[in-house]
């Protein structure tokens, strides 16, 4: 097991942890099983938490902390929801570990939320996105999210990339946004 050349979500918490000023409000794209928002809720005051199936949702209500709202909808949504800038933005695409395979992020709505959580986002603010390519709805996220951030005005935004480089071109990727 390697420490560093693992999980792309425990990096992208490293990376939030250590290079973000402000940790006031946060929101988790993707709630899934929740360790992302056990994550951002040990670290930020507010967090909002995204999720389509409520199964999810409620298997988290009974462990969720006080400072976590669970909002059982679509992160292509979000500005219905949240109305204050956020510091901290984490989308773990893909499908539930474990869950139905079926039920996955798809590249419209996850484009649209990327799009519309970037203008949510606070000045110095992080967005992280963990983009699974080993199946087809995360290639067609992969075709369509990157040449988006790819060309992002540099005047206002860093957008860093990791990629493993010694693996598949399925294998999954980091991305981190970070907001001037
Ligand atoms: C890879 S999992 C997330 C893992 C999670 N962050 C964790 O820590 O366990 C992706 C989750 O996104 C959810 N999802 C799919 N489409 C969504 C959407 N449009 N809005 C919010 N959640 C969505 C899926 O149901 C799935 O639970």
């Amino acid at each position: 097991m390697f420490k560093y050349v693992g999980d792309i979500s425990i990096i992208s918490h490293h990376i939030i942890k250590e290079f973000l000023e402000n940790k006031e409000v946060a929101i988790d794209a993707t709630l899934g099983n929740g360790y992302d928002t056990d994550f951002l809720s040990n670290t930020f005051k507010k967090v909002y938490s995204f999720e389509i199936q409520k199964s999810a949702c409620d298997g988290y209500i009974k462990r969720k902390s006080d400072n976590v709202t669970i909002i059982n909808d679509s992160h292509h949504l979000l500005k219905q929801y949240v109305d204050e800038p956020v510091d901290c933005i984490m989308y773990n695409l893909g499908f539930l570990p474990g869950g139905d395979k079926n039920i996955t992020t798809k590249c419209e709505t996850s484009f649209t939320s990327i799009k519309e959580g970037l203008e949510l986002l606070s000045h110095g603010g992080i967005m992280t996105i963990c983009l699974y390519r080993g199946h087809e709805e995360g290639k067609e996220e992969e075709n369509i999210i990157l040449p988006y951030l790819g060309l992002l005005p540099k005047s206002k935004f860093g957008v860093m990339y990791h990629s493993f480089f010694n693996r598949s071109e399925e294998s999954p990727i980091l991305i981190v946004v970070e907001k001037k």
